[in-house]
């Protein structure tokens, strides 16, 4: 998949790209149907909503789940991205959000490169942010909202939000929030299972909580090009990735045939990477 021109220069004003149901049905059940047995697992990389035992975000499965890794290497999702950064990616972050029906929680309004650069010493924002909806996403059970145009900014002031979610946060206060509203709007993608968004890194973000009957699981994944890997180490390993491996990908019918992936992290997470270090490696 390679993006035109247009698309590139609508990246570039409005700091994202929507492609609704880019994956189909039959792709898309391969991954939600691997979901379930990943969130019952007791491991450090599910982390569970404040309220409950609903898994707000599920951390690193493409190192420990068939279907998710192959997901990490699908064309589809890598090349545009590769286009855009003109440099071999590797993976940052990789999450299955659960955004639960009733109990699914806010993602306060932030940017993502501003964690990159203060907590993981990422030297640009030559990351981008990427959204799969496993689930259909609609206005009732907490839409990702953007700022369109937020991204040309740059980095904003932000604060350390450790009380209001189970995982915390760097987020924008709300009269910033307001001052770039009244300039860009609101917009929130929504669209059928398999539709997948690319976002800047410096794109404002936010969504609010799942009151709706209706589960929202998406992926999302950050691919980080390859020479602008973090210099510092200060997250674990399964929340910002240490291997700087370029992604290599696989055919584009990865997801329907069962392609030889590596699952290092199947027997459970290695130790050096539970804790922050102090140093790069
Ligand atoms: C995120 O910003 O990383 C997640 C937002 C969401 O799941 O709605
Ligand atoms: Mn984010």
């Amino acid at each position: 998949m390679k993006l035109s021109e247009a698309q590139l220069a609508q990246f570039d004003r409005d700091g994202y790209l929507f492609f609704p149901s880019l994956f189909s049905p039959e792709e898309v059940k391969v991954l939600t149907d691997a979901v379930p047995a990943l969130y019952a697992q007791r491991r450090p990389e599910n982390v569970r909503e404040k309220t409950g035992d609903a898994v707000r975000t599920n951390f690193a499965a493409h190192l420990y789940s068939a279907p998710f890794a192959r997901l990490a290497r699908h064309p589809r999702m890598v090349k545009p991205i590769e286009q855009v950064f003109d440099e071999k990616l590797y993976m940052h972050q990789f999450k299955i959000n659960g955004k639960m029906a009733f109990d699914g929680d806010v993602w306060q309004w932030h940017q993502d490169y501003g964690t990159w650069k203060n907590d993981d010493a990422m030297p640009e924002a030559r990351a981008m942010n990427v959204a799969i909806f496993l689930d259909e996403v609609n206005e009732f059970n907490g839409p990702l909202m953007f700022i369109p145009g937020s991204h040309k900014l740059g980095v904003l002031e932000a604060g350390h939000d450790t009380t209001t979610t189970s995982y915390p946060l760097w987020t924008i206060n709300h009269e910033t929030i307001a001052k770039l509203v009244a300039r860009g709007g609101i917009v929130a993608p929504k669209g059928p299972a398999g539709s997948m968004i690319l976002f800047h890194g410096c794109l404002v973000h936010a969504s609010t909580s799942n009151l709706s009957p209706w589960n929202r699981v998406s992926v999302y994944l950050s691919l980080c090009a390859v020479s602008n890997h973090i210099r510092r180490f200060k997250r674990p390993g399964y929340i910002a990735h240490r291997d700087f491996t370029p992604i290599e990908c696989l055919p584009d019918d990865c997801l329907l045939k069962e392609y030889d992936v590596a699952l290092p992290w199947k027997g459970g997470t290695p130790a050096e990477e539970l804790q922050g270090l102090k140093e790069a490696a």
